[in-house]
């Protein structure tokens, strides 16, 4: 595997390569979930490449970006062992300009849910995977459908821009316990990670509701908080897969999806129906 920093180097090999590339982009501390993403990029193209970066951009004020969990070691031992070719881990200053050009989230996809609550966040997330798309120029690119908003702007940046890559989509992978894994759970203490729990057996209560024939929205939302009633729940949405709130489920086209906080801990789930 090689570890590359610079820009220079990860463009000239870019050139070199010939055949399909596929892209895992993260912040790094990786687990399962990655490693999931890293599996189907292997299965599916000729090169693997994996950029590390915490992006400074998609954080607020105030959020967690000096803590952000940052295990280099750890992850090149993990990329390594999964098979991937390249690891890139550009520098912060390596990756922004003064006064640089800069892209926005759409208008209502990029600032309703996760981007009313974290207005900016996913101006921040489009313009460093803009730029990561930039540099790998990948056939195909990997995100997980826990941040399912995050997949759909990108997706929908991928098509509005008319760029020639394929955003693959790969499902959540969770602890045995049902906890969608996330590199912030490591901030729960064992009491919060129990508690956590509820987001999870929230979602599932929604889904048997809905194998039992209930569609309606706000009854589906009102048993979910009935579960969660020991955190603090910053929204339960039924929405489309376009992300259009539904009165009513629709089958093969809805996404449930939960922000709360447990203890400092904000944490993201969801469910595709
Ligand atoms: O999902 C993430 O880890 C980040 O938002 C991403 C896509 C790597 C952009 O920084």
């Amino acid at each position: 595997m090689q570890i590359i920093k610079n820009i220079e180097e990860i463009q000239a090999v870019r050139k070199k390569m010939r055949g399909s590339v596929g892209f895992v982009p993260t912040m790094g501390a990786l687990h399962q979930g990655h490693l999931t993403l890293i599996r189907k990029a292997r299965e599916e193209n000729d090169h693997v490449v994996v950029s590390i970066f915490v992006n400074p951009t998609q954080f607020l004020p105030g959020e967690d970006l000096d803590e952000y969990p940052r295990r280099e070691e750890a992850d090149r031992k993990i990329c390594e062992l999964a098979g991937v070719d390249i690891l890139f881990m550009p520098a912060t200053d390596a990756m922004y300009h003064r006064d640089e050009v800069t892209l926005k989230a759409p208008p209502y996809l990029g600032y309703i849910l996760e981007g009313h609550r974290r207005p900016g966040h996913f101006d921040g997330v489009v313009q460093i995977v803009m730029k990561l798309f930039g540099l790998m120029q990948p056939t195909r690119a990997y995100f997980g459908r826990k941040d399912a908003q995050q997949l759909r702007i990108l997706k929908k940046m991928a098509e509005d821009l008319f760029l020639p890559v394929e955003i693959v989509p790969v499902d959540t992978v969770r602890e045995d316990d049902g906890l969608a894994l996330s590199s912030r759970n490591v901030y729960l203490n064992p009491e919060e990670r129990e508690r956590a729990l509820s987001i999870s057996k929230s979602l599932k209560r929604a889904s048997r509701l809905v194998m039992a024939g209930e569609t309606d929205a706000e009854a589906i939302k009102l048993a979910m908080r009935e579960i969660m009633r020991g955190i603090d729940v910053e929204y339960i949405a039924v929405v489309d897969r376009d992300f259009m709130p539904l009165e009513k489920v629709e089958i093969k086209n809805t996404l449930i999806l939960v922000a709360a906080k447990v203890g400092k801990t904000r944490l993201i789930d969801n469910i595709w129906l």
